[in-house]
């Protein structure tokens, strides 16, 4: 069996002071919490270790930082073995985010702070050879720069033979209106719940259907759009315009829902590229790993 080339995973490295409470506090009170920790987080960060977990090879590729507070970032993604050569290092403090768990309703609030953390260029970008991976998967964020990595990513494949063309994903979870146009440009795009809902999206299948709508409104081609949508499950719509509805897989306990979309998505590029699995068996593959990894606190249980 051939070995296939690591997945590149492009977007932000963040820590995040975790806080587990039996219940959402109320405003302005002092309380104990049940536990804590801290851990390295962000998207691409997320996808990247539970690719791992999955023996995918995989390199990130964001900004890191020279900070102290970065230092145990650092280790952790050396001791997972997740490649990080190409990356850039400012001086600058690396964002965070706060979060509570609270174990009543299972649910996961984050508060982040970004500082004007620099991002990645494409400049940046520019200095990596394309030819050593097999997969490139983006973060929404950022859209004038990370455009332009996308179109590299498109003209180095233009330069390819198919089966040697790097497959595309991203990450859709924030600023709809500056990332829209990010979306022709990927083979399959993530799209959120939470965003569909604050466009008034009531369904992952009209988000699909919107998505579709608007993304043919200036782009030659469509991605195959997938909604995870919590414990309703996934609906996904290929290029071809069928959609499927995929169920969700929930533990009979839900722990930990901190960073459970990133393990979707890992889950998936998992299923597509390492398994080359069909979008709907994909899917299904990502529900998995999505309900598993809510079962347990963080994501060390998923290997
Ligand atoms: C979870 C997560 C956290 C991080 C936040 C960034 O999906 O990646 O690890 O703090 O989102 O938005």
């Amino acid at each position: 069996m051939t070995t296939l080339k690591p997945v590149l995973c492009v977007g932000c490295t963040v820590i995040d002071f975790v806080t587990i409470s039996a219940s959402y506090p109320q405003e302005d009170t002092d309380r104990r919490c049940l536990d804590g920790f801290w851990a390295r987080g962000g998207n691409a960060s997320n996808v990247s270790t539970v690719l791992r977990l999955l023996d995918t090879r995989v390199e990130f590729f964001g900004m890191l930082s020279s900070s102290p507070a970065f230092r145990v970032l650092l280790e952790d993604l050396t001791q997972r073995q997740i490649a990080t050569q190409h990356c850039p290092t400012t001086s600058k403090d690396p964002p965070f985010s706060s979060v509570i768990i609270a174990q009543d309703k299972a649910t996961r609030t984050i508060i982040h702070c970004n500082k004007n953390y620099p991002y990645v260029s494409a400049l940046d970008f520019s200095k990596i050879d394309l030819s050593r991976y097999g997969w490139v998967h983006f973060e929404a964020r950022q859209a004038a720069e990370t455009v332009k990595m996308m179109r590299m990513v498109q003209a180095y494949n233009e330069t390819c033979d198919p089966q040697a063309r790097l497959i595309v994903s991203l990450d859709f979870e924030s600023t709809f209106e500056q990332n829209l146009p990010l979306c022709g440009l990927c083979n399959y795009l993530v799209f959120s719940k939470e965003l569909a809902t604050q466009r008034g999206w009531s369904t992952a299948r009209d988000a699909c259907q919107q998505l579709l709508f608007l993304i043919t409104q200036s782009s030659r081609t469509s991605p195959s759009i997938i909604c995870p949508w919590g414990s309703a499950g996934a609906v996904c719509l290929d290029s071809s315009g069928n959609f499927a509805e995929i169920r969700a897989h929930e533990p009979p306990q839900v722990v930990d829902t901190l960073g459970a979309g990133d393990s979707f998505l890992a889950g998936f590029i998992h299923a597509t590229y390492g398994l080359q699995q069909e979008l709907q068996v994909a899917v299904d593959f990502a529900n998995r790993v999505a309900g598993h990894k809510i079962s347990k606190f963080g994501y060390d249980h998923i290997a």
